[in-house]
């Protein structure tokens, strides 16, 4: 019998602190006009100090485990995608991992914004191959950490957060099909270009431009928007689907202007593409998952719906993953 993997659980964490779009024209040369126009973000969540990334990824994993209704300790395999981990290493998995009070391995995946669909599909391996029963599989960045607040062409986008998910394996799928992809040679459009081996930080170079997030935003957009649409075609193509099949379209959350785009693309209605981009920002790897915990938890979702889950990120990298939801809602529960 084919073994496939199934989402039992699901949770997320936004960090306390807001950061209005008001809060931002008080520190650059910014409207709030000009980004709910050019982006739909109004305001977004920023990690407290001495909070980082493994902290929200904590509170995320834990709601996750409580709706699947497991302990920490019947997980066997922790994956967590992250672009700003704590640290260089060890791995935020393992910190996580230690803060849950578990023993299984654990490891990062760095796809960027695409790092929960590149995780996604780790812990999607890892049971159909039946090399783990049970996958926690986490997206969470604090970007924030690594944004210039003085430059206004990014400093605008991006929040914090963190989402996960348990996977379990049985007899029915379950995530039907996950399709992957990388581009290098986009490379230069969306990155930190310092910090790491090929330009470490030194104490002369604080405070230069090179240790922050640096992007080409029109290229990404043009990327972004050819990107979701064909990922989620191939998606719906492995799972024998079609975009009529869906009830929602679940996107990267970078942009409302990206995901408007995508709907004329894909001839899907905007009230079943899922966007809250309003109220989060930009948050990365935890974007996805903090998508789908917020349809979830709202009863939007329910048992038996077909969704697409869609990244697109640095790298350049992109993915998607179409998912049978087999959970009820919320409120049947009770
Ligand atoms: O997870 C993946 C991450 N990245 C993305 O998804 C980003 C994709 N790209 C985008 O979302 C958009 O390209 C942006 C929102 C980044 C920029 O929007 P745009 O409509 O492409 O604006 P633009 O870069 O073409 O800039 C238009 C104008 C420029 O002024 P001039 O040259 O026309 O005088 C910018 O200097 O807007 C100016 N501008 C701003 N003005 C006020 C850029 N940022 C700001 C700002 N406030 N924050």
């Amino acid at each position: 019998m084919t073994t496939h993997a199934r989402i039992i659980g699901v949770g997320s964490y936004l960090p306390e602190r807001i950061l209005t779009n008001t809060d931002l024209e008080a520190m650059v040369d910014t409207s709030d006009e000009w980004i709910v126009t050019r982006t739909g973000i109004r305001e977004r969540r920023v990690v407290a100090e001495g909070e980082a990334t493994s902290h929200l990824s904590v509170r995320a994993a834990e709601r996750a485990l409580a709706d699947a209704g497991i302990a920490a300790s019947e997980i066997d395999l922790v994956v967590l995608g992250t672009s700003s981990p704590d640290m260089i290493f060890p791995a935020t998995a393992c910190l996580v991992q230690e803060k849950l009070g578990m023993t299984c391995p654990a490891y990062d995946v760095n796809a960027a914004c695409s790092g929960f669909v590149f995780a996604l599909h780790a812990g999607v391996a890892a049971i159909e191959s039946g090399r783990a029963t049970r996958v926690l599989v986490i997206g969470a960045d604090a970007l924030t950490r690594h944004i210039d607040f003085t430059d206004r062409a990014t400093c605008v986008l991006f929040g914090d957060g963190a989402g996960a998910v348990v996977l379990e394996a049985g007899g029915e799928p379950g995530v039907l099909g996950i399709v992957l992809g990388s581009d290098g040679s986009g490379a230069g459009l969306l990155r930190i270009p310092a910090g790491g081996s090929a330009r470490p930080v030194v104490p002369e170079g604080v405070g230069d431009a090179s240790r922050y997030v640096q992007m080409n935003g029109n290229e990404v957009f043009r990327f972004a928007v050819k990107a979701i649409p064909a990922a989620t075609l191939e998606a719906l193509a492995a799972s024998g689907h079609t975009v009529d099949d869906l009830a929602w379209l679940v996107p990267h959350q970078a942009n409302q202007r990206i995901l408007n785009t995508v709907e004329q693309r894909l001839g899907i209605p905007s009230e079943r593409v899922f966007s809250h981009v309003a109220t989060t920002g930009n948050t990365s790897a935890a974007s996805i998952p903090l998508a789908l915990d917020d349809l979830y938890t709202s009863g939007r979702i329910a048992s038996g719906d077909l969704i697409a889950l869609v990244g697109f990120g640095a790298g350049l990298t992109w993915g998607a993953a179409v998912v049978r939801w087999t959970k009820p809602r919320p409120t049947e529960e009770n």
